[in-house]
């Protein structure tokens, strides 16, 4: 085991689905060389959301479960700030690792950074040009306080390089794609077994809900799909879906299910024709997976999967008239060949563990 500043634990903060799925990897390989302190903000509580992952992905209990849940965004971020502050002044690890750009990431560092405890932010580096798109915010804001930034592309990276020259900064990959290689295996039977060809879509961001024109033109453009559609609905659009009356709107192409567990969601992934998200974890694992993804934004933090042809963008409030053919366009064009390597080959994890090392080694 590598000593520890001091002794005391390296903490890591988490609290939503993706982020469970990339602590599942973190843990795994941090654990041999420090005394964790694993910390869930349980800002997502949905079993399909969160508990099914720590099941499926054997991620150890957390150690401490702040319980924050559902609120506005001011009041979620807020509560994880004051509830994991006590918990970190309690157990004053000597770095905190923060994963992504959730309300959880930004309470977390923040909670950190004011009792001076370094933070480690793992999936640094990334921009979108809304710069009031939460996410945009909580990322910008931890890349500026965080100790040591993990980007998972070299365009990430040597971005950090120029903003960042006091940070140490590390071209690590993705874990997503660590948690993604080790899983594989693990697909057979996940997918219903259906061999028809059919079109995967998830739509979750608030970019999309909040705005009831786009997300009508989505449904709409989905029922128009020559194609059946799967569509597991996170809880969020659950809600706008069942408060305004969309439901209605959903074609009988259109299936409309609980949210999927890890395993299941790649193995649709991969059977998958075509897929079309607002996710960026599911543009990289169709990226990863061979499967022509359509992103529903004007922009993606995940460009590079642009580039090589794997992903297209498509306006939301475009898609009632463009998306049939865009769908089609892309399944006609069959699975795809590109390099799939922008975002590592699946060793993210150890070279995170790497970087903290380094990060130890600084502060000793
Ligand atoms: C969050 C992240 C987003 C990430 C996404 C993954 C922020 C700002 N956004 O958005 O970056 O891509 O997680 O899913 O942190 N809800 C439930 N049960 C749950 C979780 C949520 O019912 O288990 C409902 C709540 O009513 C809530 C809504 O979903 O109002 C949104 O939850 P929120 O915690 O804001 O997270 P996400 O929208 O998932």
């Amino acid at each position: 085991m590598a000593p520890s500043p001091a002794d005391s634990p390296l903490a890591i903060c988490y609290g939503t689905r993706p982020q469970v799925i990339k602590a599942s990897v973190l843990i795994e390989a941090l654990a041999p060389h420090w005394p964790l302190l694993t910390v869930d903000t349980g800002q997502h509580y949905d079993y399909e959301l969160n508990a099914l992952l720590y099941e499926q992905l054997g991620v150890r209990k957390p150690d401490v479960l702040l319980g924050v849940g559902s609120d506005s965004h001011d009041r979620q971020t807020a509560a994880v700030l004051t509830k994991a502050a006590v918990v970190l002044d309690e157990h004053r690890p000597w770095a905190a690792v923060v994963i992504g750009d959730t309300n959880s990431t930004l309470g977390a560092t923040l909670a950190a950074a004011k009792l001076r405890i370094p933070v480690v932010h793992v999936e640094a580096g990334l921009r979108a040009s809304d710069l009031l798109m939460a996410e945009e915010i909580n990322r910008r804001a931890v890349d500026a306080v965080a100790a040591a930034l993990c980007a998972p592309s070299r365009q990430a990276a040597d971005r950090l390089r120029a903003e960042r020259r006091d940070a140490l900064i590390a071209l690590t990959g993705d874990v997503a794609r660590d948690v993604l290689e080790r899983n594989l295996a693990r697909l057979a039977g996940r997918s219903d077994g259906a061999t028809d060809a059919f079109v995967l879509a998830t739509l979750h961001r608030a970019e999309l809900t909040d705005d009831l024109d786009a997300l009508r033109s989505v449904l709409v453009g989905l029922s128009r799909l020559p194609l059946p559609v799967r569509l597991p609905v996170h809880p969020r659009t659950r809600g706008v879906l069942e408060r305004h009356g969309l439901l209605s709107l959903i074609g009988a192409n259109v299936s409309v299910t609980q949210p999927l567990g890890y395993l299941e969601t790649i193995a649709t992934i991969r059977a998958a024709r075509v897929v079309v998200t607002d996710s960026g974890g599911v543009q990289r694992e169709a990226y990863w997976l061979g499967t022509p993804c359509i992103t529903l934004r004007r922009e993606t933090e995940w460009t590079e999967t642009l580039t090589c042809h794997a992903n297209r963008l498509l306006a939301p409030s475009e898609a009632a008239a463009e998306l049939p053919g865009l769908v089609a366009a892309r399944a006609s064009a069959g699975r795809g060949t590109w390099d799939q390597t922008a975002y590592g080959v699946g060793d993210a994890a150890v070279k995170i563990a790497e970087a903290i090392s380094q990060l130890a080694a600084r502060r000793r």
